[in-house]
């Protein structure tokens, strides 16, 4: 039940507001000084006070001041004569919810009191809900014994306070969107909104005014205008997420708009300016693909201003066990249990080779507690393509995958640095031109 505290010095007064108060439901406490407070306010919280202006020694700007460095989510509304408007605007400046100019019908008081009891749970909703945000993504949210991901993170204190664009890389499930919440949170432009975009999840003909924005009457259909995320975004970040997916005519319109810092919205020649901070992620190679020719190599130097590159799991496999207790003792929070793994399920959690890296870790966790009947973890409880794995005790990686996988990249970026120039390209990496054109092919990389 929600608490109103009265405070006038005639109890005539009091009585009748008590009354309408009660009537209305709320739990009504009253006084007729304001040296009373501090006595109220030691004995029970009190949402709303309703103070009258004009008394003596303690005003109700005095009450006011007092009510708000006590309890600074208590909201107040005084109780003005008719004339006193000078002082309803300085208590108004000094914090009040409203005021109400006496005489005045009960009804209007109670009207003002539930919008004074909407704002103050709006607020701490909102208070709630940033908190929230804010644990999530500060940097001990992050789980890691990796000196790869150890780096990572001293990487992203580094280039966080500074504008600079970040590609951030990596397989699916990585983390690459944690990074980027991280990244804006120790960020000035924290204030601001992240608003997070999947090239690959929204349709060809509707990213652009997605992205961008429309006026009204651009296209069939487009009723109203409307922002993009690009204004959205303003003074904020915008993650471009799967950025490999983007169009080619929209990587033209995006690196426009970076070189620019500003936009046009679809259908219109009203520049906008445009200050945010873009953090571009993917899980494909983007060199390829600009060796390939489906990505602007002019953009993705535009990009790649500052790189972020997450490893697999499997090739940090000392995070595995502290992130599946770290998502373990998450769900058990969230379910009121206390679960454990049993040996042999750590066993082959920590053999498996998460091809969905992260994600895939702690959806097996959430299975597994889902359908565990008791509150220790056994193998049984694991999906399937985990208990399928033969465990492999160590876990070295393929050696002639990694292997690979360098001599791959390698190649990509000899030709993206040589503008495709494969004689250039051929003598940077001390092989034969023939040889680079052989090996171009097999990885499939296309100039
Ligand atoms: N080091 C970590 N410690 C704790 N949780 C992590 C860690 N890395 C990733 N996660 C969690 O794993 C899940 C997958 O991470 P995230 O969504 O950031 O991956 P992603 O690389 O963006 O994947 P996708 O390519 O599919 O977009 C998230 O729930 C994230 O909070
Ligand atoms: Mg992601």
């Amino acid at each position: 039940m929600s608490s109103v505290l009265v405070i006038d010095d005639e109890a005539g007064m009091r009585r009748t507001l008590q009354i309408a108060l009660e009537k209305e439901g709320f739990e009504v406490v009253s006084c007729g000084r304001g040296e009373d407070i501090q006595r109220v306010f030691a004995h029970k919280p009190i949402d709303i006070v309703i103070t009258d202006l004009r008394m003596e020694p303690m005003s109700g700007l005095d009450v006011l001041r007092a009510v708000k460095q006590r309890s600074p989510g208590t909201e107040v509304i005084l109780m003005t004569a008719f004339g006193a408007v000078d002082s309803a605007v300085e208590a108004m400046r000094l914090g009040a919810f409203d005021y109400i100019t006496k005489p005045f019908l009960a009804n209007e008081l109670v009207a003002k009191v539930r919008k004074a009891l909407e704002k103050k749970a709006l607020t701490t909703e909102v208070q709630n809900l940033r908190r929230e945000v804010q644990s999530t993504y500060a940097a001990e949210s992050i789980i890691t014994a990796s000196p790869a991901m150890q780096a990572v993170l001293a990487q992203v204190r580094q280039i966080a306070p500074m504008p600079l664009t970040v590609l951030i890389t990596g397989e699916t499930g990585t983390g690459k969107s944690l990074i980027a919440h991280l990244i804006h949170y120790a960020s000035r432009s924290a204030a601001g909104r992240l608003i997070s975009v999947n090239c690959a999840a929204v349709p060809e003909p509707l990213l652009e005014s997605e992205l961008f924005g429309h006026e009204k009457g651009a296209f069939t259909g487009a009723i109203y205008s409307r922002k993009g995320l690009f204004e959205e975004a303003h003074r904020g970040t915008l993650l471009l997420d799967e950025i490999g997916s983007l169009p080619a005519n929209l990587q033209s319109k995006l690196l426009g708009v970076l070189h620019d810092r500003e936009l046009r919205r679809v259908g219109s020649n009203r520049v906008i300016p445009v200050d945010v901070r873009i953090i571009a992620a993917t899980n494909s190679n983007l060199e390829q693909a600009v060796a390939r020719g489906t990505f602007r190599q002019d953009l993705y130097y535009r990009l790649n201003v500052a790189r972020i590159h997450l490893v697999p799991l499997r090739d940090r496999r000392e995070d595995i066990e502290p992130c599946a207790y770290s998502f373990l003792a998450e769900m058990s929070r969230r379910r009121g249990k206390c679960y454990q793994f049993s040996r042999e399920a750590v066993k082959l959690l920590a053999a498996h080779d998460y091809p969905g890296n992260l994600r895939e870790l702690q959806n097996a966790i959430e299975w597994a507690v889902a359908i565990c009947p008791g509150d220790i973890i056994e193998p049984t409880h694991l999906p399937e393509a985990m208990r399928e794995a033969i465990p492999r005790g160590s876990g070295t990686p393929d050696p002639r995958g990694t292997l690979d996988r360098h001599e791959h990249e390698l190649i990509a970026r000899a030709v993206i640095e040589h503008h495709g120039n494969l004689a250039e390209a051929a003598r940077a990496l001390g092989i034969g031109r023939t040889t680079l054109w052989r090996k171009m092919r097999d990885y499939g990389i296309r100039k």
